[in-house]
């Protein structure tokens, strides 16, 4: 069951988010910033896991996840050179600690770093949700439970009408908890990532809306 820990509005002002590419360009309807700044402080509390709102001091827990080439296969087919690459061309989110919607994961329990998870305004009223957990805490079920918490709370509390996602079609495990959390599959479309073996099968975009998520649980 998922707890909400803390929804608050924040006194600092909004974050810059600079470091978001591709599929989480900032639209020009993005959430208005009075809502940005409670969206990032809330805490959700699940079985397992606790999902924070990202802070610097999880920057080397970040890069760390980025140096793992299984972590990385199907976003950079490979580990990320930190020294050569050119983070205004990546396609995918190298968070920092300083981003909004990012939250971070760690075990409920002993507070040890997991992953993270994002759900990322898109369009208007619209939310990509995004995840990436450590190679060592994978087949535990937690991807599909911090996803569902955020699901969750996108919908009950946050406001958005739909959810979406999107990976290679060949990442089957990120697929899978897109099935296990209610999205279904809605398109196909080129990946341009030629250099990620598989890519060639394209990407698969997913999506969720509220009426749905209610009725499934319901
Ligand atoms: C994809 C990822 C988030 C899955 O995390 P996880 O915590 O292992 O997922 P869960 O334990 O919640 O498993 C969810 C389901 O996916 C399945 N699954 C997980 N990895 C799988 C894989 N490599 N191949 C096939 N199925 C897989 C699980 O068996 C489970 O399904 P089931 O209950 O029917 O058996 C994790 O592997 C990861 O962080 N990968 C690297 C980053 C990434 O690719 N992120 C997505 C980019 S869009």
């Amino acid at each position: 069951m998922l707890q909400i820990v803390e929804r608050e509005r924040a006194n600092s002002s909004s974050r810059a988010c600079s470091t978001f590419q591709g599929g989480f360009a900032i639209g020009s309807d993005r959430l208005a910033r009075s809502e940005t700044e409670w969206l990032n402080v809330t805490v959700l509390r699940t079985p397992n896991l606790l999902l924070r709102p990202c802070s610097s001091a999880d920057r080397d827990d970040f890069i760390n996840l980025e140096r793992d080439p299984e972590v990385m296969r199907f976003l950079n087919g490979g580990p990320v050179d930190h020294g050569a690459i050119d983070t205004r061309n990546v396609k995918f989110l190298m968070p920092r600690g300083e981003e909004p919607y990012v939250w971070t994961a760690r075990r409920g329990a002993s507070g040890e770093f997991v992953g993270w998870f994002c759900l990322y305004p898109v369009g208007r009223r619209i939310a990509e949700i995004g995840y990436r957990l450590r190679r060592e805490d994978w087949g535990q079920g937690f991807a599909t439970e911090g996803a569902n918490a955020l699901v969750e709370w996108g919908f009950g509390f946050a406001g958005y009408s739909k959810v979406v996602a999107s990976t290679l079609a060949v990442n089957h495990g990120s697929r899978r908890v897109m099935e296990k959390i209610g999205m279904r599959h809605v398109r196909t479309s080129p990946a341009d990532l030629d250099f990620i073996p598989g890519a060639e099968h394209g990407e698969v975009w997913y999506a969720i809306d509220r009426s749905n998520w209610v009725a499934v649980r319901s």
